[in-house]
């Protein structure tokens, strides 16, 4: 299976660290963020990537990460052109590298413990549609969250961020799809905060009938705020000190 890692937008809630330095190259733990997701595909057995981000953050990746020539991986790139139009619009630079196959995206900013690995295989076995992932939060009006049916184990609807939630789970940067996705993504407009939402998407798998799901385990943070951010690196720390994550 390929996988996709988006490291574009616009970094906003993390200003000024990310006045010139792209959110997904700041430390956290020993490494680039960047790293995190790209050591959880390749421990996965995912060894081509697609790295999307914005125009004139390109080189920078290149000049860290080259062509993943340190991680024994194909590493690829494209550029979203219509910078910070969310996380479906970047997805459309995926088509032409994803080709008609079922494949895996990973948000840059999401740092985590699980391994992956189980999920994909449970995705391969599923056949068509898509899967994500879901986490307890204490906060989940900060992301997309679900309206989930334990007993039948279907997700009813998700909403994005909203400030009446209809569960203690949020939707995780972890998502994987069949190619239906592309088409999905023509069929959705700009939200509120005029952006391509990935929300938007996910309702039309659950709305086929064609959307599954998983619990995460481990710990799960998206490092998008100074506070994540650091919560992030404090996790790493306890693992290293574990001897998990270097
Ligand atoms: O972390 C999980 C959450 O991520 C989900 O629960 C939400 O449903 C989903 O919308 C998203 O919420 P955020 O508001 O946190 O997304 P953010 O704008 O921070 O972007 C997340 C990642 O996607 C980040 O690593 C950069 C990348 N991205 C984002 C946008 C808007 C792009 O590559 N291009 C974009 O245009």
């Amino acid at each position: 299976m390929k996988g996709v890692i988006l490291a574009g937008g616009t970094g906003t809630r993390l200003k000024p660290l990310t006045q010139i330095i792209n959110k997904h190259l700041l430390p956290v733990g020993s490494y680039p963020m960047i790293y995190w997701p790209i050591l959880k595909l390749i421990e996965a057995g995912v060894n081509e990537i697609l790295i999307i981000t914005n125009r004139h953050h390109l080189n920078s990746f290149i000049e860290v990460l080259g062509h993943g020539e340190e991680f024994s991986v194909n590493l690829h790139y494209q550029i979203q052109t219509n910078e910070g139009g969310g996380i479906a619009d970047a997805l459309i630079s995926a088509k032409d590298f994803i080709n008609q196959e079922k494949f895996i995206v990973l948000l840059g900013d999401n740092v985590f413990e699980d391994s992956i690995k189980p999920y994909i295989q449970a995705f391969d076995v599923q056949g068509a549609g898509a899967r994500v992932l879901l986490k307890e939060v204490s906060d989940p009006s900060r992301y997309g969250v679900p309206k989930v049916d334990t007993a039948s184990r279907r997700i009813l609807s998700i909403i994005e961020k909203p400030s009446n939630p209809p569960s203690s789970y949020c939707v995780t940067g972890i998502y994987m799809y069949d190619q239906k996705v592309f088409e999905y993504i023509e069929a959705i407009n700009p939200s509120k905060r005029n952006e391509l939402e990935i929300t938007d998407v996910n309702n039309l798998y659950i709305n086929n009938n064609l959307l599954q799901y998983d619990i995460l385990e481990g710990w799960w943070i998206d490092a998008g705020t100074h506070e994540s951010l650091f919560q992030a690196n404090q996790f790493l720390y306890k693992s290293i000190k574990r001897g998990g994550e270097h």
